[in-house]
């Protein structure tokens, strides 16, 4: 989709569509009286009819005669008009691209206002894009031609603003916004990738292509060999019952001077994730190919700052395995040696999130970073405890903490902070080794946070449990792309 962005007059523009606001117990907008006039009192006689309702989730497309200049007019209802914040503008402006999609219009034109709670130009701009895109994504490659979609004809969309300063300002979130939605895309196409396809080496070479995009980025892809020089023994345990070779992929992303710490971001790439010999049960299991949206989202979020040249230096780094039994798997009971030195006990093979995740922190501090943030579907308790609409935020770091739930919320990709208190490690307690890779049920995301700052000691670290936010299931199963605005929003701001 080409987006722009004009200025001016509504009834000046024409279009085959025109995407208008309409409010709860309304009258005609002042603003929109001479566009109405113009398309033959389009609006009016709708809402003598009554056709306009105004509620949030419901539109009305209607057709302008003939020499009105837009086609099409959809008016889209955006609530009560003192609560029309960005979420009402996302959710309108998703409405009205599904809505537009179904018709034969080729570009749009969007004359909703700006919500009372955004900053500026930027944020409207990034508003729509973001919201268009994900509307109108599709996943049908990998069905066959005649079962696929057609394709929607709309491949235009403009927004409207009212004054030049915040066309300036919206042309710059445009920008912004074109890079975090090819991120998104790029992390829920490879989300939705079946196993057989997105494995550990499929990982490693959309990494490259990503690094590619920059002269600035390069990658360092290992394999089980150099893991096991390493001492990657945690990592080694979970791809043991495996054909398929495990990777720990790098990118390293230089937008700022070689003397500056990197921000490392982290991201949990299971490509298919049975339990292991702590086989699960078979319902659902398919949605295991989600285990790797950890690493989706990293990914997208690097290959949107490689695309935005933000300038600071990013390094991503994703453990990347399946895990299977086999006759060589790991055994609940095992005892393997981390990288770190510190033994674990695998009592669960399950919770094999954890293990690949403590080998790739302490990888992470050669990076000599400034702040690691992993991003990992770790626990179904994160699932239980907070549902689909808010990832889990674990930090020991306040600032960091507030930082990340700022940028969430701005983006409408939002966290919410969980404990991480050493009290929850309390049952890893092992009379074996150094500590199990699980404890009790209750608080179970805490527990995996806990295990995890084991293997985070002297680092500015926050954990991100994407379980429940970074797919959907049921009728519109698929991949969300999150958390990849909120890494993004994170790494702008930060800057
Ligand atoms: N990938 C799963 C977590 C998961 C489960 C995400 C369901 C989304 C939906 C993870 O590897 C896992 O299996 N975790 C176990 C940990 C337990 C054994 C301590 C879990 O949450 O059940
Ligand atoms: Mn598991
Ligand atoms: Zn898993």
């Amino acid at each position: 989709m080409q987006f722009s962005v004009k200025s001016g007059r509504p009834e000046a523009l024409t279009g085959d569509c025109a995407v208008v606001a309409w409010f709860e117990h309304n009258k005609l907008a002042a603003g929109l009286r001479a566009l109405d006039k113009a398309c033959g009192r389009l609006i009016s006689d709708a809402l003598k009819r009554g056709d306009l309702g105004g509620k949030s989730g419901q539109a009305a497309m209607l057709h302008a005669p003939a020499g009105s200049p837009f086609r099409r007019i959809l008016v889209v209802g955006c609530g009560d008009q003192g609560k029309f914040t960005r979420a009402v503008y996302r959710k309108a402006t998703q409405l009205a691209a599904n809505s537009i999609a179904l018709t034969g219009a080729r570009n749009a034109t969007s004359f909703l206002p700006e919500p009372e709670d955004h900053a500026n130009g930027i944020t409207q701009a990034l508003d729509t894009l973001i919201s268009v895109e994900q509307a109108l994504y599709r996943f049908d490659t990998l069905k066959s031609a005649a079962n696929r979609q057609p394709k929607p004809k709309l491949t235009r969309f403009s927004l409207c603003v009212s004054d030049s300063k915040t066309r300036k300002e919206a042309e710059e979130g445009l920008r912004q916004a074109r890079a975090i939605s090819d991120g998104i895309k790029l992390a829920r196409d490879l989300g939705n990738l079946p196993a057989n396809v997105c494995t550990p080496r499929y990982l490693a070479s959309t990494a490259r292509k990503i690094a590619g995009r920059s002269k600035q980025a390069s990658t360092r892809i290992l394999g089980p060999a150099e893991m096991k020089r390493l001492g990657m023994g945690a990592l080694l345990s979970v791809t043991a019952g495996a054909t398929e070779p495990a990777r720990l992929i790098v990118i390293q992303y230089r937008g700022a001077a070689s003397g500056q710490k990197p921000t490392v971001l982290i991201g949990k790439g299971i490509t298919f994730d049975t339990g292991g010999i702590s086989l699960k049960p078979g319902r659902g299991m398919d949605e295991m190919k989600f285990d790797m949206c950890g690493a989706a989202g990293v990914l997208g979020a690097i290959q949107a700052a490689i695309d935005l040249g933000i300038r600071k230096n990013i390094t991503a780094i994703v453990p990347s395995c399946v895990n299977m039994p086999d006759g060589r798997a790991t055994n609940p009971g095992d005892i393997v040696t981390t990288m770190s030195g510190q033994t674990v006990e695998i009592l669960n093979t399950d919770a094999e999130g954890r293990l690949i995740l403590c080998d790739a922190l302490t990888y992470a501090q050669r990076f000599k970073p400034d702040v690691v943030i992993d991003v990992a579907t770790l626990t179904g308790a994160c699932v239980v405890a907070l549902g689909p609409h808010l990832s889990g935020l674990m930090s020991g770091d306040d600032a960091l903490a507030g930082k990340l739930l700022l940028a969430g919320e701005q983006v409408g990709d939002p966290a919410w902070r969980l404990p991480l208190l050493p009290e929850y490690g309390e049952g890893l307690a092992s009379n074996f080794a150094d500590f199990a890779n699980v404890a009790g049920r209750e608080g179970g995301a805490s527990i995996a946070a806990s295990f995890l700052s084991r293997f985070a000691t002297d680092l500015r670290w926050a954990h991100l449990d994407v379980a429940g936010t970074a797919w959907k299931s049921g009728k519109d199963k698929g991949a969300t792309g999150r958390p990849v605005g909120l890494l993004v929003q994170y790494l702008l701001a930060d800057a």
